[in-house]
């Protein structure tokens, strides 16, 4: 299947292939596709990182991206999700990025739109990208999954990046301890065992902290910043616990001084910007991916028109 719509649907071998690649264009490997080929990035929830990086990966392996603007866009009119990737479909892009507040908005294209759509992260349900280039930042510092230790700590329940990461990390060999406010947990995630903040920090060997998605809670938070920070933050005295190597990674943007303290943002354990430098040869193995695969699947749409 050329569509990424979640990291459960790939294999393990599927996954690391993905990482190699990656790592290969971190070393300034080159790949071009084989004819021109263009791209269009439907974002209908804010992205700095994401669209971004996207947009970077697209212009180094010289894809052409069209320009998708959602406020500007027929999504205005009224027109839906289907219909606008249908269009774009039509019109003859090659592949689309999608960003959409809407859980597995992706099931009603599945199977109706051949073109493969690589999802940049749907509300609270998945972010394979995000959680790619984790893994390509792990593998990095450590060489391996297997018998590592991943802490997710925040608001494990409206958080994409901690279902992605944690069914991932399972199966890659990894253990997963999630540590969370009470109303934040997520039962229904089963990846994870749920242990206090101090417990978290002192046994893991990657210490994954998440931004509170304010914008998906139905009430207001009952704590201020600085209690939340005191209570399930990474605060400097929290960070001198952690273990000799371990590393501290987060999916940005950043709340400072809430779900981490501001100075360990840039600290020698984070690799918060690292992993955002990733994201670029993530995204540029996925859209090779979906490119090479697209063209196999739908018959070579160029070659039968030479
Ligand atoms: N990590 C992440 O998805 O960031 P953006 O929302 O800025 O894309």
């Amino acid at each position: 299947m050329a569509h990424l719509f979640t990291l459960s649907e790939l294999s393990v071998t599927e996954i690391i292939r993905l990482l190699e690649d990656a790592e290969q264009f971190r070393k300034g490997h080159f790949w071009r596709p084989p004819e021109p080929m263009f791209i269009a990035n439907l974002f209908f929830e804010p992205s700095t990182r994401t669209k971004c990086s996207f947009e970077m990966a697209e212009r180094k392996l010289g894809l052409h991206v069209i320009p998708f603007d959602a406020d500007m866009s027929s999504v205005q009119k009224g027109e839906t999700l289907y219909d606008t990737v249908r269009t774009l479909e039509a019109i003859g892009v090659n592949a689309l990025v999608i960003r959409h507040s809407q859980d597995a908005y992706f099931e009603e294209l599945r199977h109706t739109v051949r073109t493969p759509i690589i999802n940049a992260g749907d509300g609270c349900g998945h972010h394979p990208t995000q959680s790619l280039l984790d893994l390509l930042t792990i593998r990095q510092e450590f060489g391996t999954f297997a018998g590592l230790t991943a802490a997710i700590i925040g608001d494990i329940r409206h958080s994409r990046v901690a279902r992605s990461n944690a069914e991932v990390l399972t199966r890659l060999g990894a253990k997963v301890l999630f540590s969370s406010p009470e109303e934040w947990k997520d039962e229904a995630n089963p990846y994870g065992t749920y242990v206090d903040i101090d417990t978290a920090v002192a046994e893991a060997d990657v210490i994954m902290l998440l931004r509170i998605q304010h914008e998906r809670h139905a009430e207001k938070m009952g704590l201020t910043k600085e209690q939340y920070h005191e209570r399930y933050g990474l605060t400097i005295k929290r960070a001198k616990k952690m273990k000799a190597n371990s590393i501290i990674l987060h999916p940005a943007p950043v709340n400072r001084d809430v779900e981490i303290e501001s100075s360990l943002v840039e600290s020698e354990r984070s690799r918060i910007f690292k992993q955002m430098e990733n994201g670029v040869y993530v995204r540029m193995a996925v859209l090779k991916r979906a490119i090479e695969e697209g063209r196999m699947a739908n018959g070579n749409y160029f070659e039968k028109w030479q």
